[in-house]
């Protein structure tokens, strides 16, 4: 049925243009104030300030919502997560509480490799399952539309048992979701002595497997000191590229790796993480159209530093914010969080961190055309807040749930 939201205090989000926002465009989020908006057939068919609703407001077949003092925006994207997960890890987590670090944890065949061996045996079913339920659970949060990784198989069956759920929640999944193959997430034990050949396995054994079965929209690798070399990287995402997949990978999170030069020279649509990130490469990134994804509910849980946002801003890199919801490192696909810890922790402006939530990162995962704004024509995946006087209260007041009703395709959840 279609769906009439009238008296919206602040229709958010009104962008005339899809493109991708950077430096001082970041902060232009157009917002028209007591406005209505028709959602029909799960798209949003007209919208518009209220004294220009004429007669959509006694079209009775129109369910109507009085969206009197709330604001309405478009869903969250989330364009970096590694929902697919076998386990929770929350004893690493008192492990840190007791003075380990990341680094240690992942050497003692913990982090990343300990997922792995759960998620080797357990079957695709019950992974499926796991990862609907949480799937559903970020839908009713706010998300729109996500990013789903695989790197938690690595080895061929695996890698492929993970990639099929994700191609099972894309059938399934009311939000559009997009799959990224991330075999280079870390070193399994028995190639400790011969890294060579596990390159060669994701090339010669996973790569041409995916292409065959249609998997992946994208090629992750993980490039960071104690996981993959700068080369290494360079070799899977060239296969990956070979067979049709963009690489969208993960960049400087624990040092200055090289990745985000290596990801501009590969035409990445995007690199994430950018905790650590020099001058060098804050400059190779803002003078390129790949996307920095930062992902500061990682940062948040490994207590380290958060990416140099304003930094990054100021060079004028495109920049969009993501949850990357994983067992190890960000244990919350909550974006609602990210975005309150965008503007509290990297002192993005509240019009800033919702730019890059919604617009940029539809532009991470091109997706601009379908989500990501408020335009005719896009599906009408919809945030409806509390009463607020202003989006400035949304970052505020974190961590108190202040969506009313998520509305996907149009209809609430
Ligand atoms: O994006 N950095 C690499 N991968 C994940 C963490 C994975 C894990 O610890 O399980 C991330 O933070
Ligand atoms: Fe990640």
């Amino acid at each position: 049925m279609a769906m009439l939201f009238t008296n919206i205090h602040q229709l958010v989000g009104t962008h005339a243009s899809n493109a991708v926002l950077r430096a001082t465009q970041l902060s232009h989020l157009p917002i028209i104030e007591n406005a209505f908006l028709l959602a029909e057939d799960g798209k949003i068919k007209a919208f518009g300030p209220m004294d220009a609703i004429g007669e959509l407001a006694t079209n009775h077949s129109f369910q109507q919502v009085d969206c009197t003092g709330k604001l309405l925006l478009p869903a969250w994207v989330d364009s970096h997560t590694h929902l697919v997960f076998a386990g929770s890890r929350e004893n690493e987590m008192v492990d840190k509480i007791n003075g380990a670090t990341y680094a240690e944890i992942a050497a003692k065949g913990g982090g990343i490799l300990s997922s792995a061996s759960r998620l080797q045996q357990t079957s695709e079913d019950d992974l499926f399952a796991m990862a609907l339920a949480r799937l559903q659970s970020v839908i009713k949060m706010g998300t729109g539309a996500i990013e789903i990784k695989s790197g938690y198989g690595l080895t061929v069956d695996a890698e492929l048992k993970m990639l099929r759920v994700v191609k099972r929640l894309k059938q399934v999944s009311p939000i559009p979701v997009k799959a990224s193959f991330l075999g280079a997430h870390a070193l399994p034990t028995e190639y400790q002595q011969s890294r060579g050949a596990y390159i060669q396995l994701i090339i010669e054994k996973m790569l041409p497997a995916i292409a065959a079965e249609q998997l992946a929209d994208y090629i992750d690798v993980f490039c960071e000191q104690g996981f993959f070399t700068v080369d290494e990287c360079r070799a899977v995402i060239e296969a990956g590229k070979a067979i049709g997949l963009l690489p969208k990978i993960h960049a400087n999170q624990l040092h200055v790796s090289g990745g985000v030069e290596l990801g501009v020279s590969t035409n990445a649509i995007s690199v994430d993480h950018l905790e650590a990130m020099d001058e060098a490469a804050i400059h190779a990134l803002a003078g390129s159209p790949t996307i920095g994804t930062m992902l500061p509910t990682a940062a948040f849980f490994l207590r380290m530093q958060y990416p140099p946002a304003r930094q990054m801003i100021n060079a004028g890199c495109a920049l969009s914010l993501a949850s990357d919801y994983n067992p190890g490192s960000s244990p919350s696909g909550n974006m609602n969080f990210v975005v309150a810890l965008s503007c509290i922790q990297m002192k993005m402006t509240p019009a800033e961190a919702i730019n890059a939530a919604t617009i940029n990162a539809a532009n991470a995962l091109q997706l601009e055309n379908e989500v990501g704004s408020i335009a005719v024509g896009k599906k009408a995946n919809l945030l409806l807040t509390q009463k607020m006087n202003s989006i400035n209260y949304l970052p505020y007041a974190f961590g108190e749930n202040l969506i009313e009703q998520v509305f996907v395709n149009g209809e609430a959840v």
